[in-house]
């Protein structure tokens, strides 16, 4: 099969579109025809700290057809359409073909092409964990999301209006109008204004691509408010895990997000995309072999939305 190996060897292009061995599905497993796949941070991350997979195919999100299913395989067979995230298992995404148990794979839903069925897991999974389970949100809570424009951020925008809260999102210019179509009711560009600065609290900060200190985000919280610190630069993620716990002290409650791949979670996500709910914003799909650009493009840090990778 085609598949984008990861090739320490090659500075300039460590991915290369290349041959490699079709997996054979154990018993348990099911062979995944992937036909789009997309790019998160988990991705670029790993690649940077030369931490590849076993399989070294990186690529966690992905959509396809089941091709053929292991003897023990319960609620799936060939010809099925699927979405699933690999993080917690191998990775393998950015490939023709994978083999995956069958608890990391969700149906289709029919009305999403296969690009917008890839860019929903790992994003919309991991807003949907932020939001209600270590934010525990209340109808009506004033939430700021600090980086709205990314995949995560687009994601947690829409959920949070399903849940009937008022949001406020930060972000650059150019994604100001994005943010007001998907449900934000206040949008700051965070080049003119500094939301620290100001008098307003929240019920809820997300914090997904912020730069500021815990310190700040814990004084822009309500009474009971709480913070959940997504993603961000790599220090600070790694500060606020020693810090959390020393800063909740207090009615105000600071968090990290570990989000957890989850079928539960993530056959919820598929259902509000199939109603309509939530949609999945593309910026970018490329074809396979341009994994290696796509990955650069993501890795910049300012991609509107998910950017995809059309396997077939
Ligand atoms: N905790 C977990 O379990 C978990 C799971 C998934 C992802 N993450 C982390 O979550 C973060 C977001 O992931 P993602 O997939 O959404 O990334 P992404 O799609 O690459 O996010 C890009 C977005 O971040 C915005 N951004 C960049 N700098 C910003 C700033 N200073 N202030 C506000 N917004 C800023 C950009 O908007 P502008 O162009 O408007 O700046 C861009 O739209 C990453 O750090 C990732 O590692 C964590």
């Amino acid at each position: 099969m085609k598949a984008i190996l990861y090739k320490k060897s090659k500075p300039n292009s460590i991915l290369e579109y290349t041959e490699s061995d079709k997996p054979v599905p154990k018993e348990n497993e099911i062979l995944v025809q992937i036909h789009a796949s997309s790019i998160n941070a988990a991705d670029y991350r790993l690649l940077r700290m030369g931490f590849p997979p076993k399989s070294k195919i990186f690529g966690a999100d992905i959509a396809g057809v089941v091709e053929s299913v292991g003897s023990k395989v319960k609620n799936f067979k060939p010809g099925d359409k699927v979405l699933g995230d690999l993080a917690d298992s191998g990775f393998g995404g950015f490939a023709e073909f994978v083999a995956v148990q069958e608890s990391f794979l969700v149906h289709k839903p029919e009305n999403l092409s296969f690009e917008e069925a890839a860019a929903l897991p790992l994003a919309g999974v991991t807003a949907l964990q932020a939001i209600r389970d270590k934010g525990n949100v209340q109808r009506k809570d004033s939430i700021l999301i600090d980086g709205g424009g990314g995949g995560v951020g687009t994601f947690a925008i829409q959920i949070a209006k399903v849940l009937g809260s008022h949001i406020t999102v930060i972000c650059s210019e150019r994604n100001i109008e994005q943010s007001k179509e998907l449900g934000a009711d206040t949008v700051i560009d965070y080049n003119k204004e500094d939301f620290t600065n100001t008098e307003t609290r929240y019920d809820l900060i997300l914090a997904v691509n912020g730069n500021h200190s815990l310190g700040e985000y814990k004084s822009s919280l309500k009474e009971n408010g709480r913070f959940v610190l997504i993603g961000g630069k790599f220090w600070q993620i790694i500060k606020a895990l020693f810090l959390v716990k020393l800063l909740s002290f207090g009615s105000k409650k600071m968090h990290v997000l570990m989000a957890k791949v989850n079928p539960k979670d993530l056959k919820i996500i598929a259902r509000l995309a199939q109603s309509g709910k939530i949609k999945p914003i593309i910026e970018r799909v490329y074809p396979l072999e341009q994994t290696w650009e796509a990955m650069q493009y993501v890795a910049q840090g300012h991609a509107k939305g998910k950017v995809v990778i059309k396997v077939k």
